[in-house]
């Protein structure tokens, strides 16, 4: 008779998963559909509960330590409620980040990729985790109240996309990862060389470290899995990185149609108001957005057959 290891082997080698964790007798599945959503749905218990004691926000505040309200400078208080709203928006983006950056993590684990690739992969979504905490904290720093999460955004996937084997959606991820993070990269490092502002600049450039590491993260991922993936495929990874691609170029393009010809440099933008709360005008940005495409995004999309 078969032992219970041997009989979990010659499952596996005829090709069938052994399951991940959990067995016949695992407490969680022999719980019946309806009882769990009875426990949810109980409101004698409470759904919103203060996670701000031990160990949670030691472990927060150790992550993005809080920034020392009284060395805020406003240089224009007039922009203020502009400075509450985009960075409002930014907490929203780096919520999504996080989101992101755990998805990859759960694609590179279930694609059964090199556990080489999984340090970097944790350590991205525990960055966005701090991002979000510090522009949470620029947030009231400027004085604005913040909606309660998870008002923030659920991520909304598609059908199709979870329908793709894990590999792919992975190297999916990374393609979007790799342009947008190069994206950011490019604008905050602009900010951050201009602002005078000691509460943002720190949180600028405890951001832009991290995000040039998920950058490279995000190539070398595309590089290295790239070769896993046949040429017929390749038109597929194009529409990928078009997609990705496509609302940034639009945007761009339109804003600098709108530019004369002659104040087409960033000289002409300084803006040190702007800079001073952590923004820059639209017009900036597409100029920031421009010299990245061409000096680093189109070049490294152009060498990895991309675009
Ligand atoms: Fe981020
Ligand atoms: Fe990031």
């Amino acid at each position: 008779m078969q032992s219970r290891m041997d009989q979990r082997l010659s499952r596996w080698k005829a090709g069938r998963a052994l399951p991940a964790c959990g067995h016949a007798g695992d407490p969680l599945r022999s719980v019946p559909g309806r009882q769990l959503c009875y426990w949810y749905v109980n409101r004698e218990l409470p759904m919103k509960v203060n996670f701000a004691g031990p160990p949670f926000r030691a472990t927060l505040e150790a992550l993005a330590p809080p920034l020392d309200p009284t060395t805020l400078r406003v240089a224009n208080p007039e922009l203020l409620p502009i400075a509450r709203a985009v960075w409002a928006e930014r907490v929203r983006t780096e919520f999504r980040s996080i989101q992101v950056m755990t998805r990859f993590l759960q694609e590179v684990v279930s694609a059964g990729d090199p556990m080489d690739v999984y340090p970097s992969a944790a350590q991205a979504v525990m960055d966005e985790i701090r991002h979000a905490a510090f522009t949470t904290q620029i947030v009231r720093l400027l004085g604005a109240e913040l909606p309660d999460l998870p008002e923030p955004l659920p991520e909304t996937l598609t059908t199709e996309f979870l329908a793709l084997p894990m590999v792919q959606r992975a190297l999916i991820t990374a393609i979007s990862v790799a342009i947008n993070e190069t994206i950011s990269v490019a604008l905050i490092a602009d900010l951050h060389g201009r602002c005078d502002n000691p509460p943002i600049h720190t949180v600028l450039a405890a951001t832009i470290a991290d995000e040039a590491g998920h950058g490279d993260l995000g190539w070398s991922y595309v590089g290295s899995s790239l070769q896993r993936f046949n040429e017929e495929s390749r038109k597929f990874w194009k529409a990928v990185t078009k997609t990705t691609l496509d609302p940034h170029l639009q945007t761009a393009e339109r804003i600098l149609a709108q530019i004369p010809e002659s104040e087409r440099s960033l000289e002409h933008w300084p803006e040190p108001q702007l800079a001073n709360l952590g923004l820059m005008s639209a017009e900036r940005e597409a100029l920031v957005f421009e010299r990245t495409w061409k000096t680093v995004l189109a070049p490294r999309l152009h060498e990895l057959g991309l675009i």
